[in-house]
């Protein structure tokens, strides 16, 4: 860990960003008491201090239920703005002379703006010398290829060092994404089962019902891919796949995510589905001819020896049938059928469902006898709901953010790591390939099945509760 931040500056406070997630989540750290530090806003836009309160205040009251005026007061207190164009060095010098006069030694730099501009402004903070007094959180998209995401590490790390970069996956800062170190390594029960001599298949779905909706101009230039794939969805799938860290500190973890992003191949075109919801090309900002994938299923091969021969197949899509992020443990059968009579069907695979989005816990679907004087079985569910086992939990940007400011570097992307998640998806931006169209509220194109071994199936996710 390092030193606590005493200066919070955010660039881009007049944006998207930092109105739906960062203005509710200072707030909620303030009102923790876990907020003692001066946000500094720097924005383009021609406002006033008092302009930028206001805008705070607003976000925080559309954004947070019942939130409370005293609160919010304390935190306008903290803001200031610093109204000027980032090319200009009359910007920075403020910028600096803000810090100095705060007393600030270790500022957190949030990088709250287009990717573009991330080596401008970074090579800018150094001008001032500011790269020598904190660390900077940057944003996705890092990067749109690995080239490029190569290209942006490189120009950081001519400003700042690797662990001053705190790559922001809010996957990462998901209470039931972190809970898969809990479930894996603190529960007995499933190590031993935990590979390829028990583990058949596993799926790992991330469903929106949800269109593009008035993004379609960012989505163009985007697709399903890079935009949850390369980041949030290999993001878990490691979690899900690595070995034990050796420790608790931050770097072995990310030291066992980038040994399993490294054993995973490259996806094969021929393993991969992209789909397009009918109806995307008529969104603003969506060309009419546009080939952008709203959909992909891929299938992932590990080549470790807890993983050799284990499909990970993996969908992504909008305008599907359900909200859902889960992943599907599947286990192989028994070694015998104690209870093949004839004219019973076989029981069904044991499950281990894991669910990820807003109805996080898990469920174990076993089997159990059918009442009855045959031997049949069906599946019994031994489920375990999150929100009402464990209470309230933070939301993850408010988690990050207070990481950033703590200087806990646990829970954001590493340098390697995000590069080899930019390796995995390359093929798949090289040729892209056909794309099959799919009616929204399904499940995507029935091609996605092309994918899967003969007798494996996709898992329809969990109904939202
Ligand atoms: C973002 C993507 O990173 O994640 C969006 O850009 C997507 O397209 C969003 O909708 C999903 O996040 P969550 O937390 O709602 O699952």
């Amino acid at each position: 860990n390092q030193p606590e931040a005493d200066a919070l500056v955010l660039f881009g406070a007049t944006g998207d960003l930092a109105k739906r997630k960062l203005f509710p989540s200072l707030y909620k750290l303030e009102r923790s008491n876990t907020l003692d530090v001066p946000v500094i806003g720097v924005a383009r836009s021609d406002w006033t201090d008092d302009d930028f309160r206001t805008h705070a205040r607003e976000s925080i009251e559309a954004h947070v239920d019942d939130a409370d005026d005293e609160i919010i007061s304390s935190l306008s207190d903290r803001l200031d703005l610093i109204q000027g164009d980032y090319a200009d060095e009359a910007t920075w010098e403020e910028l600096r002379d803000t810090l100095d006069r705060h007393g600030s030694e270790t500022a957190v730099f949030y990088m709250a703006i287009p990717p573009s501009i991330f080596p401008m402004v970074a090579e800018k903070l150094a001008s001032v010398g500011l790269n020598e007094r904190g660390r900077i959180v940057v944003e996705k998209p890092f990067g749109r290829d690995l080239d490029s995401a190569v290209e942006l590490n490189q120009t950081l790390h001519s400003v700042f060092p690797e662990d001053h970069i705190f790559r922001i996956d809010h996957y990462l800062g998901k209470e039931a994404v972190e809970d898969l170190l809990v479930f894996r390594f603190a529960n007995t029960l499933l190590e031993p089962v935990w590979n390829r001599n028990y583990v058949r298949s596993v799926q790992v779905t991330m469903s929106e019902t949800i269109g593009v909706e008035g993004r379609g101009s960012f989505y163009e230039g985007v697709g399903a891919i890079r935009d949850v794939l390369q980041n949030h969805l290999l993001q878990v799938i490691a979690l899900l796949a690595m070995e034990p860290p050796a420790g608790p500190d931050a770097r072995f973890l990310q030291d066992e995510k980038a040994k399993v992003i490294s054993a995973m191949r490259p996806i094969e075109c021929s393993q991969m589905v992209r789909g397009q919801y009918v109806g995307y090309r008529d969104e603003d900002g969506v060309a009419d001819d546009s080939s952008v994938e709203t959909f992909a299923a891929v299938r992932l091969e590990i080549d470790s020896w807890r993983w050799a021969g284990v499909p990970w197949y993996v969908r992504v899509g909008k305008g599907l049938a359900e909200n859902a992020t889960e992943a599907v443990i599947e286990l192989r059968e028994p070694p015998r059928m104690l209870f093949d009579e004839a004219g019973s069907p076989p029981p069904e695979r044991n499950l281990i469902r894991l669910r990820l989005g807003k109805n996080d816990g898990v469920t174990f679907a076993l089997q159990a006898k059918t009442p009855g004087p045959s031997l049949d079985s069906q599946e019994v569910d031994v489920d375990v709901d999150f929100a009402a086992a464990l209470g309230e939990r933070q939301d993850a940007y408010e988690r990050l953010l207070g990481d950033a400011l703590v200087g806990s570097l646990r829970r954001f992307a590493r340098q390697d790591v995000v590069e080899g998640t930019w390796a995995i998806v390359q093929p798949a931006l090289d040729e892209p390939g056909e794309i099959f169209p799919y009616f929204r509220d399904s499940w995507g194109p029935s091609e996605a099945d092309n994918i899967l071994e003969p007798g494996d199936h996709w898992y329809p996710p969990s109904p939202a509760r």
